[in-house]
């Protein structure tokens, strides 16, 4: 059965992002710090071997079990989701082949005609909704499972509609004070999980909880 699950890094005081995280500054790390904060956060992922191989970064990495964990995850996704402020920022920062390698259906109001990217990755631009996408997001899935990416905004919504099956959190010891938190403007009663997993890393605590 294709799961729907989240899997994003965390601050340890509920942050996705950092204040100062936007397209506005983006050529800007140094404007409320936030290259660093983000760099504080991401820096567990950024020294796996297989993400440095995604993002083409060379050889050399670490291998272990966040590195396997990881692996695994990439594997398992047939398809992905995300709002149209991180699609912005991945549009102005990813390598030519994009790191998703699936059909990614992008949450917006904007109309756009598919971006389809070497290596795999065509971004699909919805105007009718997150159901929608995640219909969508199915049928390209095929058995494998779908990966609610970010941000903040898309993951509430998912959550909301009760559709999201796994959440998987890595949680960093950073605290950025301010930006963008993962969990607010959920309606009640919000949804239930329990603990699956707990694995930790030498720069994030890995948090798996699932539906009871
Ligand atoms: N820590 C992590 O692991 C992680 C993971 C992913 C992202 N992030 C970060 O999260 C931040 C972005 O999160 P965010 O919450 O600000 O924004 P977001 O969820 O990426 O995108 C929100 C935007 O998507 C569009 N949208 C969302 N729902 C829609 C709907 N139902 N119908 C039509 N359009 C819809 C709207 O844009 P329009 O109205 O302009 O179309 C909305 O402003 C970025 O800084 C990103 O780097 C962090």
């Amino acid at each position: 059965m294709t799961k729907v699950f989240v899997n994003i890094g965390l601050s340890l005081d509920g942050y996705l992002a950092p204040e100062g995280m936007t397209l506005e500054h983006w050529a800007e790390p140094g404007y409320k710090d936030w290259g660093a904060k983000w760099g504080g956060l991401m820096a567990w992922l950024i020294s796996q071997q297989v993400m440095r191989e995604k993002l083409k970064f060379g050889p050399g990495g670490e291998t272990g079990p966040v590195n396997d964990m990881v692996r695994r995850t990439f594997e398992r996704i047939g398809a992905n989701i995300m709002g149209k402020r991180m699609f912005e920022q991945g549009e102005a920062s990813w390598p030519e082949e994009a790191p998703f390698h699936t059909p990614v259906f992008v949450l917006t109001h904007e109309p756009r005609d598919p971006w389809v990217r070497p290596g795999g990755t065509t971004f699909h631009f919805v105007n009718d909704g997150p159901e929608r996408a995640l219909e969508l997001a199915r049928e390209a899935a095929g058995t494998r499972d779908i990966r609610i990416a970010g941000g903040a905004d898309a993951i509430q919504q998912y959550l909301n509609l009760g559709a999201v099956d796994e959440l998987e959190i890595a949680l960093a010891p950073v605290l950025f004070g301010g930006g963008r938190r993962l969990f607010e403007h959920l309606s009640e009663p919000g949804p239930q999980f329990r603990i699956d997993r707990v694995l930790d890393g030498t720069a994030a605590t890995h948090l798996r909880y699932v539906r009871p």
